[in-house]
């Protein structure tokens, strides 16, 4: 048997940030510790304790590492989190927010059989600096939409759903009352739709949609929608499954990729070993899947959910009385 295989190897930020995001930083660390992949680190100050030590919050130092990065896990930060995450997000020109909803098991999952994607515009839409301004009557905010960003993104989603044998995307839009904008919008999902006959291509209305996230989530796949949009219904989606220990996401951009849990550094169990650090643990797979080692990350992926099926080794979110490290070490001995 031949045993000299070559690893591979890969030069990852890690950002671990404030609060909590330094536990579930650590936890997830130590899990990848066990597989045979060659992770070469280079830690990157962000964040309050940043801002308070170095006048800054992200210091241009921080940011290269990030650049130089084959990809970049980043904790949480707390109070600075815009100033931070929204600045990495349009240094990198991060274009898809990504945001799995899935069900795992003992959570508090409204059913146990969703298990989709929300592919989100990142860069544009309602939430460009710059282009909300007060005037003599209220105040008035732009909303942009371009043939470039747009193409991106859902060519992105219909890609992903090749790549992920999903059958389905889902275009999101309210192009009835935003004629212009979100008419381009569905024009342009159904030219890139035509692009893959072999993936079926659906719209909805976004209303229609945040009502059908309740009634028949187990029917959608991928989602793709533009930026405000995509935000509400992420959040919705992970009302959905229950809990902030469980999400994470991802941020894709050309020239690199950052992943990072959705929720925030917890002040108010931080530092007492208690967060949850699944959510860190899942966006350190989806950087496995983003790096190719798809055997790493159904690994890993199938680890925790031995131990969320267990039940035995839970954190508190989730009902149970685990610390994070004991979490961690759950997960690596199911490995
Ligand atoms: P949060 O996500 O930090 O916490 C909300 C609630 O969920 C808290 O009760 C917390 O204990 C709980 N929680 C969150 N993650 C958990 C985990 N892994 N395990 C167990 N329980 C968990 O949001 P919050 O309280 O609104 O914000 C706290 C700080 O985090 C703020 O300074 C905010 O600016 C920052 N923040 C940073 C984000 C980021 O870095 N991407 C995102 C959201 C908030
Ligand atoms: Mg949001």
């Amino acid at each position: 048997m031949n045993t000299s295989k070559t690893k591979n190897k890969y030069q990852i930020a890690i950002v671990p940030g404030d609060g909590i995001g330094k536990e579930v930083m650590e936890a997830t660390l130590y899990v990848l510790e066990a597989f045979d992949i060659d992770f070469d680190y280079v830690y990157g100050e962000a964040g309050d304790e940043c801002l308070q030590k170095n006048g800054e919050a992200l210091p241009e130092e921080t940011l290269q590492i990030i650049r130089d990065a084959d990809a970049c896990l980043f904790g949480a930060a707390g109070e600075t989190a815009a100033d931070v995450i929204v600045k990495i997000r349009q240094e990198m020109k991060m274009f898809a927010n990504l945001r799995p909803v899935k069900a795992y098991p003992n959570t508090n999952s409204l059913r146990d059989d969703i298990d989709f994607m929300i592919v989100r515009e990142n860069t544009e839409g309602l939430y460009i600096a710059g282009e909300e301004s007060l005037t003599d009557e209220g105040a008035v905010a732009r909303r942009i939409i371009t043939r470039e960003a747009e193409e991106r993104i859902i060519d992105y989603a219909f890609k992903y759903a090749e790549e992920n044998s999903k059958s389905k995307v889902t275009g999101v839009h309210k192009a009835n009352v935003l004629k212009k904008s979100d008419g381009l919008f569905r024009e342009i999902f159904y030219d890139v739709a035509g692009r893959y006959p072999e993936i079926e291509a659906e719209d909805y209305y976004v209303d229609a949609t945040a009502m059908y996230l309740i009634t028949q989530p187990e029917t959608f796949e991928v989602i793709v929608t533009t930026n405000l949009f995509g935000d509400i219904l992420s959040d919705e989606g992970a009302g959905l499954v229950g809990g902030l220990g469980l999400i994470p996401s991802a941020n894709i951009g050309e020239n690199g990729a950052l992943f990072e849990p959705v929720h925030g550094s917890a002040p108010d169990i931080a530092g007492q070993n208690k967060a949850n650090p699944i959510a860190m643990m899942l966006s350190a797979i989806m950087m496995l899947r983003y790096l190719g080692e798809n055997e790493a990350a159904d690994r890993f992926d199938a680890a925790i959910l031995k131990v969320l099926n267990d039940a035995n080794i839970l954190t508190g979110d989730l009902g149970g009385s685990a610390t994070t490290m004991e979490l961690a070490s759950e997960v690596k001995n199911n490995l």
